[in-house]
């Protein structure tokens, strides 16, 4: 389903060039919800917004159903985009003067799909969120929570392959979290939608089936809570 092949990135400043992400290989596969962990500046954003084909990886191969998105151009990466994959921000990025079900709908209103379709289809995933009765409501008449619930919905809209999730719970507090979570979880679950959720927190990790751990742009392979990390592409292996 997705699979990152010797993926490298560097930003470059002028002459400085700065390695981010080193000889990253994984694969996910289709219908899996994995975790990509790591503390602050270990590269997770960096390699999300690479997979997501947000930018170039300066070296290496990303596939998504098949498809090597670092060999598209701007305008086939835009049109994959549409299609196959789905986002998730930290900090909702909802439209504040359109309702809640406009935002929703936002993603099919660039596609040919009649209005009537396009609001059915936004208002069963509010129903699918818990936020049936806030549809015609405006963002900033709802809590963070609810925000995020709005924005996992639109995510969802086009039927997306993939969706990623850059610290999709990072604004809110520990209760909000936990059925942020359990709402992705069970999306995962019955809509068979790939899930890459981006958290520095191990709690958040652990409701995933898999969890990958950067650690200073390299992969550590993780094999639940109580496995040691073991650091693939550098030198040494931790004890
Ligand atoms: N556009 C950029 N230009 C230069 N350096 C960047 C840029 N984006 C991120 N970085 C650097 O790359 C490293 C990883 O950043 P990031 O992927 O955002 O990490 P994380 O999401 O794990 O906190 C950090 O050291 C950060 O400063
Ligand atoms: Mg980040």
């Amino acid at each position: 389903m997705l699979r990152v092949e010797q993926l490298s990135h560097s930003f470059k400043n002028g002459n400085e060039s700065t390695v981010v992400l080193q000889e990253i290989s994984f694969h996910v596969n289709k219908g899996e919800m994995i975790a990509l962990l790591g503390s602050s500046g270990s590269g997770k954003s960096t390699l999300l917004n690479l997979m997501a084909g947000l930018m170039k990886p300066t070296e290496g191969n990303i596939y998504i159903a098949g498809h090597n998105i670092v060999s598209m151009n701007e305008n086939q990466l835009a049109e994959f985009r549409r299609k196959h994959i789905g986002f998730i921000f930290q900090a909702y990025e909802l439209i504040a003067n359109l309702t809640v079900r406009e935002n929703v709908e936002l993603p099919l209103v660039f596609q040919s799909i009649n209005p009537a379709l396009r609001k059915h289809k936004a208002l069963a995933l509010l129903e699918q969120v818990g936020i049936p009765d806030k549809a015609e409501l405006y963002p900033s008449q709802l809590s963070g929570g609810q925000q995020q619930r709005v924005s996992i919905a639109r995510s969802l809209i086009t039927e997306p392959s993939v969706i990623f999730a850059d610290e999709p719970t990072g604004n809110l507090d520990t209760k909000t979290e936990e059925e942020i979570i359990m709402i992705l979880k069970r999306l995962n679950q019955t809509m068979d939608t790939t899930f890459i959720i981006v958290t520095h927190e191990r709690e958040v990790a652990d409701h995933t089936q898999k969890i990958i751990t950067l650690r200073d742009g390299y992969l550590v392979t993780d094999q639940g809570p109580a496995a040691e990390p073991i650091l693939i592409g550098g030198i040494h292996s931790e004890s």
